[in-house]
């Protein structure tokens, strides 16, 4: 449990950083898996849960990985505007975090991370059909040859044109803290990454 002063706002600010970057590298942290939303060609909302894969702190980016083929990569190109929302009920911590959101897909970025894949996990861009497209019977979409194994380092291969990296900018961050004897609220926004405080009524 945190015992940081939830009336100092560098001490939130601290306390968020290190909860979304333990978000990454620990599985069984609720920030892992943050619900993402964006807006699509229809104007309206879609959500979703993501895999929180990077926090880069100096830039204050949120990375998430994705395939190409699916309908929210060309929906956020053509809207970049994005947000995350993360709940832990051991924290009594919700963060709502507005971003803009990037797409890369066979650039640098996404070559340094798809050499950090694992065989077993790079089998999610091996559909042969891109993701959300209907189907007349219950399948994963993978080629029957693949499935219940790991695929060759070969074979896996072919999922690098679909495997994307969004990255999401941070604009601004919506903390709220649940406490009995009273909650608190607190908006940090950043032009050029510079903090700016305000507190809010919860
Ligand atoms: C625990 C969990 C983690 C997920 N992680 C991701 C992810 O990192 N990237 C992703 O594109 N979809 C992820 N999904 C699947 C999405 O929630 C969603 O079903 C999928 O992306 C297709 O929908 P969309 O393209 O309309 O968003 C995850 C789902 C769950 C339940």
């Amino acid at each position: 449990m945190s015992t940081f002063s939830k009336e100092n706002t560098n001490e939130i600010f601290e306390d968020i950083i290190r909860n979304l970057s333990r978000g990454v590298k620990d599985r069984k942290h609720d920030f892992h898996t943050p619900v993402f939303s964006n807006i699509n060609n229809q104007n309206s909302i879609e959500s979703r849960v993501v895999v929180l894969r990077d926090f880069d702190v100096e830039n204050m980016i949120l990375n998430f990985h994705t395939d190409y083929r699916s309908p929210k990569v060309e929906d956020l190109t053509k809207n970049e505007n994005s947000l995350f929302v993360f709940y832990d009920y051991k924290l009594k911590v919700q963060l709502r975090i507005k971003t803009i959101s990037i797409i890369n897909n066979q650039n640098l970025l996404t070559e340094e991370k798809w050499n950090k894949t694992k065989l077993f996990s790079r089998k999610c861009y091996l559909t042969k059909k891109a993701p959300s497209t209907p189907t007349n019977i219950p399948e994963d979409g993978i080629d029957i040859s693949l499935q219940g194994k790991e695929p060759s380092r070969e074979e896996s291969e072919k999922g690098y044109k679909n495997f994307t990296v969004v990255q999401n900018k941070i604009k601004e961050i919506d903390w709220l803290y649940l406490e009995a004897s009273g909650h608190r609220r607190l908006k940090i926004t950043f032009k050029q990454n510079i903090k700016n405080f305000e507190w809010l009524i919860p």
